[in-house]
């Protein structure tokens, strides 16, 4: 039976709601308002009336069963800007067209041989590194992870370019995650100059590449395989192509970097799962390099990364907004209003995780994660519209993850907490500094 009553409603001001509260901490509001109210609570910002569904229920009628009342919310939807009508903004026939066309190219199989250029950009990172050192390993893993995309992605001839994309997709990301957001993009203040010309900067490269790619050199890359893929309407245009480079460019770089500092941060927490991992890396590879087929036999690793993404999921929130009316978690949603899921909120809810805030990679053991109800983990999001990049994603961080920990051991430089900051993606405020040292059986290897 549908009610007509709504989410109880936060205590907030007239005229600007929550949005102090939510700009000064966006995650203890959320679990604050939880806690006080449940399952489903409303919030407003200027503009915006706000439904937070914290049941798995009500997140699988969002993301699945009734999805058809929903689009990308406000904010997700500002990112157009620069990703154009790329997957993770477009909507109706735009984007089946363009997801049939893009998930060939990163079915396991196909992503599988991407395995070696994520172990060798992992090896090349690690044999930089120096026995003894203090590194910010949430830098390094930028850096990794970017090197990867952008290899994987546009083949190897990226070069210098790469220091190029990496500098204007920093500044775009920080301009996407903070105030910067709210001031609209024609205005010319001198944080807008930036960001565009940061976005002309990456266009010029982008459809550089293309048009390397349609005269034929290069190949094997993900975006050959976007160059050719074509339904009974044809091939992608140029300006398609562009759009999901550049979405896939944003989306597959800094969210896996985050996975990996976030992991290497709570195995330097947690030595007695650093030493468990240890040994799994010792029995599987038995001193030879990862592979993509020594995954399946992986499973603390993979664990380690599950568990790393239930605690800090990169994707801390998932937004829609609805167009029609429809009914989740039991209250009626009109036309016009944002619904929030937060994996940070979820992720840490003790009706699903026995003792949530421990890290235990061993809980993803055997079939936990099928006994989870649905949406009760999602740090890739669910339906139709799931992270194309979930498979990439985890074997690159699986593979990294085994790559670096082969070669190093993380140890933790005093007793600070790690300090959370929760823009588009959840970051460590101030880098993530570990000591490094370097393991013996690798020494001058
Ligand atoms: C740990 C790493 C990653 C996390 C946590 C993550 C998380 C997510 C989430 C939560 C969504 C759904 C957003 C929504 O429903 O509103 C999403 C969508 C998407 N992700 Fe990822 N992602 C990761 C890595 C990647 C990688 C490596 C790629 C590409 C190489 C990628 C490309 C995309 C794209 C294109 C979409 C939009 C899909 C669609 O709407 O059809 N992501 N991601």
């Amino acid at each position: 039976m549908t009610t007509t009553a709504r989410p109880p409603r936060v205590d907030e001001l007239p005229l600007v709601g929550s949005s102090l509260a939510l700009l000064r901490d966006p995650l203890g509001f959320l679990d604050r308002i939880s806690a006080e109210h449940g399952d489903a609570v409303e919030f407003n910002i200027p503009g915006q009336r706000i439904y937070l569904f914290n049941h798995p229920d009500a997140i699988e009628q969002m993301l699945v069963t009734e999805r058809d009342h929903f689009i990308k919310d406000k904010l997700t939807r500002e990112l157009s800007i620069m990703l154009g009508q790329g997957l993770l903004v477009s909507e109706g026939a735009h984007w089946r067209r363009q997801r049939r066309l893009m998930q060939p190219a990163f079915h396991r199989e196909r992503v599988a041989a991407y395995g070696e250029v994520m172990v060798d950009v992992a090896e090349r990172a690690a044999e930089s590194f120096a026995d003894g050192e203090t590194r910010d390993v949430h830098r390094d893993m930028m850096r990794v992870t970017l090197d990867i995309v952008a290899k994987t992605l546009f083949g190897t001839d990226v070069g210098d370019v790469a220091e190029r994309i990496g500098a204007a997709l920093e500044l775009l990301m920080d301009h996407f995650s903070g105030i910067g957001v709210m001031i609209p993009i024609g205005l010319p203040t001198p944080g807008n100059a930036r960001a565009r010309r940061a976005i002309a900067d990456l266009d010029g490269i982008v459809r550089g590449i293309i048009r390397e790619r349609r005269s034929g050199s290069g190949g094997g890359d993900l975006l050959s395989m976007l160059v050719a893929a074509a339904d009974e309407d044809g091939a992608m245009s140029d300006t398609e192509l562009r759009d999901e480079a550049m979405t896939l460019l944003l989306a597959g770089h800094e969210t896996t970097a985050l996975s990996l500092g976030f992991a290497l941060d709570l195995l330097a927490r947690h030595p007695e799962a650093a030493a468990r991992l240890d040994a799994e890396i010792a029995g599987v590879l038995e001193g030879r390099r990862a592979t993509a087929a020594d995954l399946p036999r992986l499973r603390y690793a993979e664990g380690v990364v599950r568990e790393s993404m239930r605690l800090f999921p990169p994707a801390w929130a998932i937004g829609r907004e609805a167009t029609s009316a429809c009914t989740i978690g039991g209250f009626p949603v009109e036309a016009g209003t944002q619904l929030w899921a937060a994996q940070w909120v979820v992720h840490r809810d003790r009706r699903w995780f026995e003792d949530p805030l421990a890290f235990r990679p061993e809980r993803w053991d055997a079939d936990f994660a099928k006994s989870l109800p649905r949406q009760a983990y999602f740090p890739f999001g669910g339906g139709p519209r799931v992270c194309i990049g979930n498979a990439f994603a985890m074997m690159e961080a699986v593979l990294v993850l085994v790559t670096i920990a082969r070669a190093f051991r993380f140890e933790r430089t005093g007793d600070a907490p790690l300090e959370l900051m929760a823009s588009v993606t959840l970051r460590p405020k101030r880098g993530i500094p570990l000591r490094l040292e370097r393991r013996r059986r690798d020494a001058g290897a």
